[in-house]
């Protein structure tokens, strides 16, 4: 049996994604594919040492070591050959924290950072909840997968905007951004004068036949210009131990960001955050390629189900991340009908696409980090749905 065949019971664990299906969707009862942590088990080592920490008893303040950082230059140096330095990375408890900080130190009330939707929908609110304000460039949608809108971003990026938020890979339309779409990127943040954030987090979760590119490698001058955004939590499913890490190259820039987290009184990092960050790092390699086979197989196995059995709903090409962008645009319901359809007749929690902004509608996110025995079942129940009721 494969590891991720095995299927743990989350319920009454304090779990978001399980635990309150009444309260988010209105019913019990829901299988739970939205919120984005997976139904996996941490690498057993990873538990083990957690486990030895725990067995110590001690839960007193907890400082970062030189193993703590080495582990991180070595898994940018392995996973995408990419040479850091300790002094460049900066701890935070959470990315979308940090989107708060970076925008909170770079930006002033009511200046304008870009976002390209459909996106992670918190990226809307760090931007509004801070009084900035929001500029959205839409993704195209080409022969089954989303492209960036080179045209618009030229047009909307030489107006004034201070900053932009980017997401790579993109959650929820599943894109790795390959190297000419970064560079041309890149090259209009720098034209005007944009502060690229690239939110990385999605980064390790790439499929067969592409590539994750960290934004700082594309040229010195983006690294100079540029925070990129890791953690460890999508990976290795900690999100829950809130430890992340900003890498900003550049001393000035690294400056303003380091004196912001000063000035909120944030050092350090939960003693499991930390522990979980470092024992993944050293030995969840292997982990990690089993997972991306087995979240690959998912991908495959609801892909050709729509095909085959449901036509009126389309998997959109997922290139990374477990989160497949399911277009439902050919069911002929409005958004309302489509979220309440899958809550009400399929039985199924997923995000509601609209929720991503502009682009969003007609569309529904779907989280492949589950067991294989629990797509099946969406499936069945997907499929029976639709037969009985459209
Ligand atoms: C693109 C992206 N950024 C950030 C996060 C959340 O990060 P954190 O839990 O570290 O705040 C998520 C979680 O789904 C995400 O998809």
């Amino acid at each position: 049996m494969n590891r991720f065949d095995e299927i743990i019971d989350r319920k009454k664990t304090k779990c978001y994604k399980w635990d309150y299906n009444k309260e988010i969707f209105g019913k019990e009862n829901l299988i739970s594919m939205w919120v984005a942590d997976m139904d996996f088990q941490t690498p057993p080592k990873v538990l083990e040492i957690l486990q030895k920490r725990v067995d110590h008893g001690i839960f007193g303040y907890t400082g970062l070591t030189e193993s703590f950082y080495t582990s991180i230059i070595n898994w940018m140096k392995d996973r995408f050959n990419w040479n850091i330095k300790k002094d460049w990375i900066v701890t935070t408890p959470g990315i979308v924290p940090a989107i708060n900080f970076a925008i909170q130190t770079y930006t002033k009330k009511g200046e304008k950072i870009l976002v390209q939707t459909p996106v992670y929908y918190p990226f809307f609110t760090s931007i509004e909840n801070n009084d900035r304000k929001l500029v959205v460039s839409e993704l195209k949608l080409i022969d089954n997968h989303y492209e960036m809108d080179f045209t618009d971003l030229d047009k909307k990026l030489s107006d004034n905007v201070k900053m932009m938020i980017l997401c790579s890979p993109h959650n929820p339309v599943s894109r790795v951004w390959k190297l000419d779409e970064l560079q041309k990127l890149s090259e209009l943040c720098l034209k005007y004068n944009v502060l690229l954030i690239s939110d990385e987090i999605h980064s390790d979760l790439i499929l067969s036949g592409n590539k994750h590119i960290p934004i700082p490698t594309i040229s010195k001058e983006i690294s100079d210009y540029s925070l990129t955004m890791f953690a460890p939590s999508k990976t290795f499913n900690v999100a829950g131990l809130s430890l992340s890490y900003v890498i900003i190259p550049n001393r000035r820039i690294r400056a303003k960001f380091q004196s912001t987290l000063r000035s909120l009184g944030l050092h350090g990092g939960n003693v499991f955050g930390i522990e979980a960050l470092e024992a993944s790092y050293c030995f969840g390699h292997n982990w990690l390629e089993e997972l991306l086979l087995y979240i690959e197989d998912n991908y495959t196995l609801v892909r050709q189900y729509l095909h085959n059995n449901i036509p009126q709903i389309k998997a959109i090409k997922m290139e990374g991340t477990y989160l497949l962008w399911l277009d439902c645009t050919k069911l002929g319901l409005s958004q309302k009908e489509i979220v309440s359809f899958f809550i009400n007749k399929a039985g199924l929690a997923l995000n509601d696409g609209a929720k991503f902004g502009k682009g969003g509608k007609g569309f529904m996110r779907m989280n492949l980090g589950c067991s294989r025995e629990l797509i099946r079942q969406a499936l069945k129940q997907l499929k029976l749905a639709v037969n009985n009721s459209l």
